[in-house]
């Protein structure tokens, strides 16, 4: 089982604050079942340079490997990043150096408001750079008028959606949850973990409901689809 989508890496955002407290999320997930994880730092490109955030994501990665190697902890780690969707963000020279490590796709986090037709397009855009977009929690923009329909553009278009465990666990999502996961509009599933309190992992109690509500082939089908992009993945632990 995969987790598509955390803040584990130390010191390099709002997630993870140091090292320990890292091996100690790896901890969880790995006793939650999940097997692979991809590493994913939120990059604002306002706040700093592609290279400035490159650098302090290596320092991070190298922090977390140091700690694995006195403390081993069964999993496989990728890296990418969640990148803040901005209407320039197709033209970043380096912007494949965000993609998830050894592929093409790149986890974007889409505004939290009313998107405008520009913003497809900007989609449209990276995705004519040879990339393909993974929409970071999706399910969280589409209480804004429009974003469902835009939304489902961009899936046309060859776009990815991630989901939530949150949006899953939820009892007042559920429903909701488990229909998109039906249709087959879900691509993968993410903890979207920062700490070990209020923003936890929570994968094994998604499993738990999943295995519930979905068939077999429904449950084998959601955890194998994102294994199609991290077979190819530059696994760095
Ligand atoms: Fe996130």
């Amino acid at each position: 089982m995969i987790d598509f989508h955390t803040h584990i890496l130390p010191e390099v955002d709002d997630g993870s604050t140091d090292a320990q407290m890292s091996l100690a999320l790896l901890k969880q997930l790995n006793n939650q079942g999940v097997k692979k994880v991809l590493l994913t730092p939120h990059f604002y490109a306002y706040a700093s340079s592609a290279e400035v955030f490159a650098e302090r994501r290596e320092t991070s990665v190298q922090e977390l490997l140091n700690e694995l190697k006195k403390d081993p902890v069964d999993i496989e780690l990728y890296l990418g990043c969640e990148v803040l969707y901005f209407e320039e963000l197709w033209r970043v020279e380096s912007l494949k150096d965000f993609a998830i490590r050894g592929t093409e796709y790149i986890l974007v986090e889409m505004p939290f408001a009313p998107w405008s037709e520009n913003m497809v397009r900007g989609v449209e855009k990276i995705i004519g750079k040879g990339l393909t977009p993974v929409i970071a929690h999706f399910e969280r923009y589409i209480k804004y008028k429009g974003n469902r329909e835009k939304l489902y553009e961009m899936l046309e278009m060859g776009a990815l959606l991630q989901m939530n465990c949150k949006y899953i666990n939820d009892f007042k999502t559920r429903r909701r949850a488990i229909r998109f996961i039906k249709s087959g509009a879900v691509f993968a599933i993410g903890t979207d973990c920062h700490n070990l309190s209020d923003r936890a992992p929570n994968y094994e109690e998604s499993v738990n409901i999943l295995k519930k509500k979905l068939s077999n082939s429904e449950f084998k089908q959601l955890m194998s689809k994102p294994n199609t992009i991290l077979k190819d993945a530059k696994r760095i632990y």
